[in-house]
């Protein structure tokens, strides 16, 4: 008996968003799959509605007979302000607006580990850490966590931000032997957070069970998240093709890696 009548995902047609289309369908009987780029042919328990984020009054069609949400899409990386603005402060807005107006009871968000990107590696964090962005990008998945607190303690939305740290087919380099993230982990995890009896306001990273992190995740144990898979089983291959870096580059000294060295993307090249 899936859990779910009607499930929304966004950013259905994207690359986690595609994993989420297969391993979340047992869920619910009806899965409903949006996105601005195209998603293909809807299978039998599918629903295609394309809609840009932006746009309110899509948003809330999309989100209309919803009994949850599963919100990944978004500008996935750092981007000009213009379209994070857009596309995951305003489409983050409009995608918990319209829950409220519709009486949506439970959204799970894709936030990021850029949310607290300028911890340091030895620092460390659990999910009580304060924000710390290190982009435009970091900081939109910031609001959309302060936007899913407020929506719960004034209207009783549940949400999870799950700070995903790198979702991969698998680890590519050193850095990703601390932050990976496996596909049938992201599932059981997205799973956790939609099923799990309450979740209030949870924060949670996104990782695989590596022997090397950044995070606790002690204090979103509530969820009942088990990860299956390890980095540590592509340690050989990644240190064979990855030489060592200087601990004092921003790249290494900061969790969130290269994006901690990056410019304003509104700055001319
Ligand atoms: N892949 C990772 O390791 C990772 C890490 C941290 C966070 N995340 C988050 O997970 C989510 C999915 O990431 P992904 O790797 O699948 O990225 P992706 O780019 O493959 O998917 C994002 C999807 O969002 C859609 N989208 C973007 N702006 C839109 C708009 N204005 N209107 C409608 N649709 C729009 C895109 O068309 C795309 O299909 C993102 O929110 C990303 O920030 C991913």
């Amino acid at each position: 008996m899936p859990r779910f009548n009607r499930l929304l995902i966004t950013g259905a047609a994207g690359n986690l968003g595609a994993v989420l289309r297969q391993g979340l369908a047992p869920l619910a009987t009806t899965l409903r799959l949006t996105d601005r780029a195209g998603m293909g042919e809807a299978a039998a328990h599918e629903e295609i509605m394309p809609a840009e984020l932006s746009d309110f009054d899509a948003i809330m069609a999309v989100v209309k007979d919803c009994d949850a949400v599963v919100h990944f899409g978004a500008a996935p990386m750092e981007k000009p302000w213009a379209e994070i603005l857009n596309s995951s402060i305003i489409g983050g807005y409009n995608v918990y607006e319209a829950a409220r107006r519709h009486g949506v009871r439970r959204i799970v968000y894709a936030s990021s580990i850029h949310a607290v990107g300028y911890v340091r590696r030895e620092e460390g964090a659990d999910t009580h850490t304060g924000h710390r962005p290190d982009t435009l990008y970091g900081l939109s998945k910031c609001f959309v966590e302060d936007l899913a607190s407020l929506y719960f303690h004034k209207f009783g939305i549940e949400s999870a931000c799950v700070r995903i740290n790198s979702c991969f087919p698998e680890p590519a380099d050193r850095r990703h032997l601390a932050t990976w993230l496996s596909f049938r982990d992201l599932v059981q995890l997205v799973t956790r957070c939609l099923v799990a009896e309450r979740i209030g306001h949870t924060v949670v990273y996104g990782i695989s069970d590596n022997r090397e992190r950044f995070f606790s995740n002690e204090k979103a144990a509530h969820l009942g998240y088990q990860p299956q898979d390890s980095a540590e089983d592509y340690r050989e291959k990644v240190e064979a093709k990855c030489p060592p870096g200087d601990p004092f580059a921003p790249d290494i000294e900061f969790v969130g890696g290269f994006l901690c060295a990056v410019g304003h993307p509104d700055d001319e090249a």
